[in-house]
C-alpha cells in the first residue's frame, strides 16, 4: 500500500470507502470541507492506495494544542493486515514533528471493534463526556 496526501477529486472514492466501512457521511465530508481540512493540515489528511484505488483513510488536524483524528477507515477486504495502524502511525510521526503532544479522537459508544483497534495502538479511554453545538445548518 502507498500512502499519499488527500487530493481534490478523492471525495467520491473516500465517501464510498466510508460508507462501506459503516461511517455515516455527515457535514464536513463534502469536497469543499475535505479540501479545507487538507489545506489547513498539509500531510495530515492521508489516503492509502493499492494499484491507485483508495483502500484506507485517516484525516487529522492540529490546532496548535491538540491533534484530532477523523475517519480512520480500512476497506473491509483489507482489514487485519496492519493497514490502519500504518496510517495512524504515519500521522502520529508527523504530528510529533509539528510539536503536537496529544492526539484525540471520538469513538461511537457501540463501536467495540474500533475500541479494540485503538487500544491495540496504545490509545487510552478518557473519563470524559463529549459536548457539541451546531453553529449552522450543516
Ligand atoms: C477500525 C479499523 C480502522 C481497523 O482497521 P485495520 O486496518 O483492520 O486495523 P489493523 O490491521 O491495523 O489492526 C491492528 C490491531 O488492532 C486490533 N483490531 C483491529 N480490528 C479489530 C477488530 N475488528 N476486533 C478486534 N481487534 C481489532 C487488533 O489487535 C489488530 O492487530 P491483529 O490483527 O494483529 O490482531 C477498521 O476495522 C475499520 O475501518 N472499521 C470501520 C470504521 C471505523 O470504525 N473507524 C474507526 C472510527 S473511531
Amino acid at each position: 500500500m502507498e500512502i499519499r496526501d488527500l487530493r481534490a477529486g478523492d471525495g467520491d472514492a473516500l465517501r464510498a470507502l466510508w460508507q462501506a466501512a459503516g461511517i455515516r457521511i455527515r457535514p464536513g465530508d463534502d469536497d469543499a470541507s475535505l479540501g479545507a481540512l487538507a489545506a489547513r493540515n498539509p500531510g495530515l489528511c492521508i489516503v492509502g492506495t493499492e494499484d491507485g484505488r483508495i483502500v484506507a483513510s485517516a484525516l487529522a488536524g492540529f490546532d496548535g494544542r491538540r491533534g484530532w483524528l477523523y475517519h480512520v477507515a480500512t476497506d473491509p477486504e483489507m482489514r487485519r493486515r496492519g493497514v490502519a495502524t500504518r496510517m495512524v502511525q504515519t500521522i502520529e510521526e508527523r504530528l510529533r514533528t509539528l510539536g503536537c503532544r496529544k492526539l484525540n479522537l471520538i469513538v461511537w459508544d457501540d463501536n467495540t471493534e474500533a475500541m479494540r483497534f485503538w487500544e491495540a495502538n496504545g490509545y487510552e479511554r478518557d473519563p470524559t463526556i463529549e459536548y457539541s453545538k451546531r453553529l449552522g445548518e450543516t
